[in-house]
């Protein structure tokens, strides 16, 4: 399908489920922000909460982890005019097309989620349908605005695939060329930023040690003790990147040096091959308190009024829907809906 059909338009969104993480920032949000900078694209920016209820969430958590998420994303530099920056159950559309895509997936391609099945674990009986059918949902966020591109991070590349057949098969099954085969864009140093504490796992909310991740709240001491403590091995940085491909926790840290000063990960081993993981965690800490405090601190100020942050996501789901009810009265007629 021609991609020129579209504008071109940006979308991606978070789960607001509390614990905003480094690898949250480097993975998907700076990458929101360079794209919206870029001014190439539209960009729609998105706390999913309908995604996130697909597990138990407190409801006065999940409101406070919305406008938290909503005060991350402005505080690493989404701008609320230039993007439209939403919450998902704010603006109807993506759960009504969500439903039609609950009709076109099938139960097959959803058993083979990699993240059903580590989330749905050996008990799959008792997870919620929500949670089977997340996918859909999720093709429905993108494809409600047409959407051309999608920057997320590496475990989201399966998530992303899913919505390419749910698209292709809506278009064949209705004889049509009505949705885009959106591009997932998985880019830069930290598409797979993993655990402080283990280098061959994931940094994740999920992770019972604190230790294991930095949080967007973090303050300077927390965020400099934490890089202190990471996991490192004994050897002397390397002068090229491929030598880190045997250590894990080694090459962690220089890619996320490399995403923060925004430079490649060989060039960092160029500024600081030689050098012991004491001294080059030195720098680590400078560079990261650098970056990220000043957003903890944004994040907190904004968050000291919550009114000011809905009545941001107020006009950004007025905005969105100039998009996504024109795009679903035409998805509900291809299907057969009546339509006065
Ligand atoms: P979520 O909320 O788990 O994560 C949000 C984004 O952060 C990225 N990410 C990481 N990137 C690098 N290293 C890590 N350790 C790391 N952990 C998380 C994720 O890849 C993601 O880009 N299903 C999505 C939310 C979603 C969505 C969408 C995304 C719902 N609808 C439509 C894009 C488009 C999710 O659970 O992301």
């Amino acid at each position: 399908m021609a991609e020129t059909k579209f504008t071109p338009r940006v979308f991606s969104g978070i789960q607001p489920s509390g614990d905003l993480h480094l690898g949250n920032y480097l993975g998907a949000i700076k990458r929101f922000v360079e794209m919206q900078d870029a001014g190439t694209h539209e960009t729609v920016y998105c706390m999913v909460d309908l995604h996130a209820i697909t597990v138990w969430q407190d409801p006065a958590k999940l409101r406070r982890s919305t406008r938290e998420l909503c005060a991350g994303f402005i505080a690493s530099g989404i701008d609320p005019e230039k993007s439209i920056l939403i919450n998902q159950s704010q603006v109807p559309e993506h759960a009504q097309l969500g439903w039609v895509f609950n009709c076109v997936a099938r139960m097959g391609w959803m058993g083979r989620m990699t993240q059903w099945k580590d989330k749905a674990g050996k008990n799959a009986e008792a997870a919620s349908l929500g949670l089977f059918a997340y996918p859909a949902l999720m093709a429905a966020d993108i494809l409600v605005y047409h959407a051309t591109h999608v920057p997320v991070g590496e475990d989201q590349k399966q998530h992303l695939e899913l919505t390419r057949d749910i698209a292709a098969k809506f278009n064949h099954d209705f004889g049509v060329d009505f949705f885009p085969l959106t591009e997932p864009v998985i880019e830069g140093a930290a598409t797979r930023v993993m655990s402080l504490r283990d280098g061959t796992k994931k940094m994740s909310k999920s992770d019972p040690a604190d230790a294991s991740r930095i949080n967007m709240t973090d303050d300077a001491d927390t965020i400099a003790k934490k890089i202190r403590k990471a996991k490192t091995d004994p050897d002397p940085l390397p002068d090229a990147a491929d030598a880190l491909e045997a250590r894990p926790d080694a090459r962690n840290l220089v890619n996320i040096y490399a995403a923060l000063a925004g430079i490649t990960p060989q060039a960092v081993l160029d500024q600081h091959a030689g050098s012991l993981f004491g001294h080059f965690k030195v720098a680590l800490a400078d560079l990261a308190v650098d970056k990220m405090a000043p957003i903890a601190g944004e994040m907190a100020r904004l968050m000291d009024d919550p009114a000011e942050i809905d009545r941001i996501l107020g006009r950004g789901a007025e905005r969105a829907r100039e998009i996504t009810v024109p795009i679903l009265e035409q998805a509900y007629d291809i299907v057969g809906m009546i339509r006065s």
